[in-house]
């Protein structure tokens, strides 16, 4: 079982290239779970909407509009953004539905009878954007300014319920410790733990409901009609709520969790200890086991500069799209899963960047090799695939080893969610091919094949081996461009992988292999080159 989620993402306002990121991220990593592990079923992809913030309220009457209406047109949206990149994911959560709601009235209940919420007084340096206090170190360490946006922090007091966090401190260092991968990547890791070793204090779980109704919306405080959850809190829970259904409960613990760093310390700390107590308030929630992992991505930046309302330069879904439309939307994945910020540097949106990366990986890439090779089938052997009599060893290339192993390499680089090592393994296998052509020049040794009788044993083996490479490389890229590797393999007679793992999907001689005599056809231009000199899309 392979659980895996997105951050869910706010509907005060349009989504814009970081949500979509993040959602391809998961994306991949979920079609790259279904690859490895050849059992669709046993993976399931959460993304959706995180509704109940205050901001969500104030930007809806500043369009006229009720809450729920904002949200219901925000959260399709959303949805639409997700679809146009072809992210599949198994379900889309909106914090609204009642599925979600009941869920968390009964998290909360569990956890005030057991003591773990309770209620006092709380007083400090309150984020209003963000949504979140500040402690008062890191408040006067940022100025008294939010570190997200700049806008002053706002002094706050109110009577509220807490959430017993300081009893967690240990337990959670004791859990990064016992599971080093628990926080990746390490930098940031480092950064938790750093942070973890100044002290929690209990947080703050609730807000007041008041005349104003921008405080009405969210979830009641069980019991205490004057507090409503916290939106955080609320929006925590939505990994659990989600799948704690009978016929869902066999994917929890989540495999990992994505997001970036803007909230790592929620998913990190507050989260796990939300976890902790629940799975300790009654025997009844003891299956609540933790999280695997919490991945926390960098940011896209646009030239060099923080994407933000002010500055007006978010790469929006409009952008996204015009270069889907004009590059195919496989191109825009491949771009924005092999060059973005999944370590721990932001990375550039950049329209040079994306013609050169297009160039070199697709079009001349996969795309030029796929079509030379299916073009030489086509000419020299009327295009049904030649044998290769079993030699998988030629003009010192074994290519049963390299499928072998760059396919080994794939599968334990997508274990680790390094999933730039994982497109590098399908590139080098790529780049190989292209070198194996470069240097045994088939085109060439066609010019012989009438006047001597060895060369066509030798092209046969040639393109063999080339088809059946290029096949292997579009397997691997599938989980990332999975409309063009489709179209290839379709094209080429290849697939039928079901039930197969994905090293058996790319071995040299494998079940998935080419057939000699199976029809390899020319098939259509995959990936056109893009001119570098050309203006970027409007
Ligand atoms: O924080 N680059 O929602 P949110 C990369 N509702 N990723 C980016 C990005 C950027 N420039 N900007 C946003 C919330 N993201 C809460 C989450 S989860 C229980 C509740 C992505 O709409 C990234 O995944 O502000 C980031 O963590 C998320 O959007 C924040 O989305
Ligand atoms: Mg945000």
């Amino acid at each position: 079982m392979a659980y895996l989620t997105t951050p869910i993402y706010y509907v005060n306002d349009r989504p814009h290239i970081g949500h979509v990121y993040t959602t391809l991220v998961a994306d991949v990593a979920a079609r790259a779970d279904r690859l490895l592990s050849g059992t669709p079923g046993a993976t399931f992809l959460l993304t959706g909407t995180d509704e109940h913030a205050d901001k969500v309220v104030t930007s809806a009457a500043a369009h006229g509009m009720t809450a729920i209406q904002w949200a219901d047109r925000n959260a399709a949206e959303f949805e639409r953004a997700f679809k146009a990149m072809n992210l599949a994911y198994d379900d889309f959560i909106r914090t609204t539905q009642p599925r979600h709601t009941s869920r968390v009235t009964a998290y909360i209940t569990a956890l005030m009878k057991a003591g773990s919420i309770y209620k006092g007084t709380y007083e400090g340096w309150y984020d209003a954007n963000q949504e979140e206090y500040l402690t008062e170190t890191a408040a006067k360490d940022a100025n008294y300014l939010s570190p997200v946006n700049g806008q002053p922090l706002i002094r706050r007091s109110e009577t509220c319920y807490f959430f017993r966090l300081s009893a967690y401190q240990d337990r959670l260092k004791q859990h990064f410790d016992d599971h080093p991968h628990f926080i990746r990547p390490e930098a940031r890791r480092n950064e938790v733990l750093g942070r973890l070793r100044e002290g929690l204090q209990d947080v703050p779980i609730s807000r007041p409901v008041t005349d104003d109704p921008a405080t009405q919306f969210g979830i009641r405080v069980p019991g205490d009609d004057a507090h409503r959850i916290y939106v955080w809190i609320d929006a925590l829970f939505n990994y659990l709520s989600v799948v704690d259904t009978d016929e869902r409960r066999k994917f929890w613990p989540p495999r990992v969790h994505f997001l970036a760093k803007d909230i790592l310390w929620f998913h990190a700390v507050v989260w796990p200890a939300l976890l902790l107590a629940l799975q300790e308030s009654a025997p009844e929630w003891s299956w609540v086991k933790l999280p695997g992992s919490v991945y926390s991505h960098a940011y896209w930046v646009r030239e060099g500069r923080k994407m933000s309302k002010s500055l007006g330069n978010f790469v929006t879904i409009e952008v996204l799209q015009a270069y889907a439309d004009k590059y195919s939307r496989d191109a825009v994945r491949w771009y924005l899963l092999t060059q973005g910020p999944l370590g721990t540097t932001d990375a550039d949106f950049s329209h040079a960047k994306f013609v050169e990366v297009y160039n070199a990986d697709l079009a001349n890439g996969l795309g030029n090799c796929a079509s030379r090779v299916g073009n030489m089938i086509d000419k020299y052997f009327g295009g049904e695939l030649p044998d290769p009599r079993g030699q998988a060893d030629h003009a010192g290339h074994d290519w049963r080893a390299l499928q072998k192993d760059l396919a080994a390499q794939a599968s334990s680089a997508l274990r680790e969610d390094d999933l730039s090592g994982y497109a590098s393994a399908a590139v080098a296998l790529i780049r190989a091919v292209d070198g194996y052509i470069n240097q045994t020049a088939p085109f060439k040794l066609a010019k012989r094949l009438d006047t001597d009788p060895g060369v066509r044993d030798e092209l046969g083996l040639i393109l063999y081996h080339c088809a059946e490479a290029v096949r292997a490389a579009a397997v691997l890229m599938s989980a990332i461009i999975p409309e063009k590797t489709g179209a290839l393999l379709g094209s080429w007679g290849a697939g039928g992988g079901a039930g197969l793992t994905l090293e058996q999907l790319c071995a040299w001689g494998g079940p998935a292999s080419l057939r000699p005599g199976q029809r390899v056809g020319k098939g259509e231009i995959l990936f056109m080159r893009a001119d570098p000199a050309e203006a970027p899309p409007a």
